[in-house]
């Protein structure tokens, strides 16, 4: 059981089993840290982390779709206005195919602006015959496979923030400034994809909204004052994992005296740190974001209930998103009990699909990839998993970058395993790339468009 209202604390998680969290060589230097830190500025405000639960309550009723995607792990030192500007295009390019392919809103969400910190499945890797930490991510420790790089120093939870901070600030100038303005449509288009069977096919769909504009404005419709065609909100979302950052970005709503972790607007629990009696769950069900939790294969009915539960007793739709990532071939079997449960429950939560996290595999060379195949096929196994249970299919969940990676296999490029080493930059999970992206959610659009005949 988790606290009550009047037990909980941003601190009250202390007192109980917090898994993936790193091995601080000084715990005084991180407290000091997380003092520090509680003293700067919110990245986001409570007003916006409810306008999204609001949105996503649109997409619990069925009336919207949720794109969250980005990367596995952000990185400090591929950070640059070019990398988030791609990051952003695609984004676009791919809400404006799904929003014209099922004319209904699409609420994006970045996996951007503080995901830098990863649960790993071991605590040591060998490299080059010696043991080293596992990379948790630049919020805790450097890459480069080296004793010294791997330290853990409480220090970068600073950085981590600068990083986010500056990340945040030039999201809300790209979506706001003019970049993500509809009469710019066919700007997303990247040179590499423009020219591709996929890119060629989005210069359709913009080219119809385009003339679905002008279409507008010869009717009378004064667009300059329409301020969605100018703006778009896209949100930011992290997996919640290191609690003494988390604690430190929580914040005293000033308006309602709720509390907020105002490091992102969504966070998400894990499925390595979703127990029950764990302190992931006790420290996020005080906070009042918007908060989504991965079910993997193993989740049962009951758990799933009584996470609902501990995580949403007022039942408010927009509160939970459930994220199932249960691999293409499990999906048909192990969801529909799921959303059988959590709806007889009374829980209005938003059913999503990660594709990614199920479908992992190792080349006989030993990189990590995920084939386009199973992605699509986990997708189509969950839309078939939410018809047949009468629930709506509210999203999906990515792992993508703008750039020409070569990590996934497949797509109608046709990435090869041979190819993998050409441009695999990732520095946790493979991710799709621009022209994997747009592909991916030309099908997903066209999965929509059934699901909505279904109803
Ligand atoms: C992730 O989303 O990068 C991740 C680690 O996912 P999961 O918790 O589903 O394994
Ligand atoms: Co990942």
């Amino acid at each position: 059981m988790v606290s009550t209202p009047s037990t909980w604390s941003p601190s009250s998680w202390r007192g109980r089993p917090a898994l993936h969290q790193p091995e601080w060589p000084d715990p005084e230097h991180v407290e000091e840290v997380g003092k520090r830190l509680a003293t700067m500025p919110p990245l986001v405000f409570a007003g916006e982390a409810r306008r999204l639960r609001e949105s996503l309550g649109q997409v619990a009723e069925g009336r919207a779709f949720l794109l969250q995607a980005g990367d596995c792990a952000e990185s400090f030192n591929d950070f640059s206005a070019i990398s988030i500007r791609e990051k952003l295009k695609i984004m676009l390019q791919m809400a404006a195919v799904l929003t014209f392919g099922s004319m209904l809103p699409v609420v994006k969400v970045g996996r951007i602006a503080g995901q830098f910190v990863k649960p790993r499945s071991s605590a040591t890797e060998v490299v080059d015959g010696v043991e080293l930490p596992t990379f948790r991510g630049h919020m805790v420790h450097d890459d480069a496979p080296t004793a010294e790089a791997r330290r853990f120093d409480p220090e970068r939870m600073v950085q981590g923030y600068n990083h986010s901070a500056s990340t945040l600030n030039l999201l809300r100038a790209f979506t706001k400034g003019g970049f993500a303005d509809l009469t710019r449509v066919h700007s997303w288009n990247q040179e590499f994809v423009a020219t591709s069977p996929e890119g060629r096919r989005y210069e359709v769909i913009a080219s119809e909204i385009e003339r679905a504009l002008r279409f507008m404005a010869a009717c009378g419709i004064d667009l300059a004052t329409e301020r969605s065609i100018h703006e778009v909100d896209v949100w930011t979302s992290h997996e919640g994992l290191l609690l003494e950052y988390e604690q430190a970005l929580t914040r005293r709503d000033s308006l309602t005296g709720d509390w907020y972790d105002c490091s992102a607007h969504m966070l998400w629990i894990g499925e390595r740190t979703r127990r029950l009696d764990g302190a992931h769950v006790e420290f996020f069900s005080g906070v009042e974001n918007p908060i989504g939790i991965k079910l993997g294969p193993t989740a049962s009915a009951a758990d799933v209930v009584e996470l609902c539960e501990q995580l949403d007793p007022d039942r408010t739709p927009g509160r939970l998103t459930l994220i199932a990532r249960m691999g293409a071939l499990q999906v048909g079997e192990l969801l529909p009990p799921l959303i059988e449960s959590v709806r007889a429950a009374e829980h209005p939560v938003v059913w999503v699909c990660d594709p990614m996290h199920g479908n992992m595999f190792r080349t006989p060379g030993g990189t990590k990839t995920r084939r386009f195949e199973d992605i699509l096929a986990e997708i189509q196994g969950f839309f078939a998993a939410c018809l047949s249970t009468d629930a709506w299919p509210g999203g999906v969940h990515l792992e993508f970058t703008g750039e020409h990676v070569t990590e996934c296999l497949g797509g109608s490029e046709v990435v090869v395993e041979s190819d993998l080493d050409h441009n695999y930059s990732t520095l946790c999970d493979p991710r799709l790339n621009a022209r994997q992206s747009l592909d991916l959610a030309f099908r997903v659009a066209e999965l929509m468009r059934a699901a909505e005949d279904a109803r």
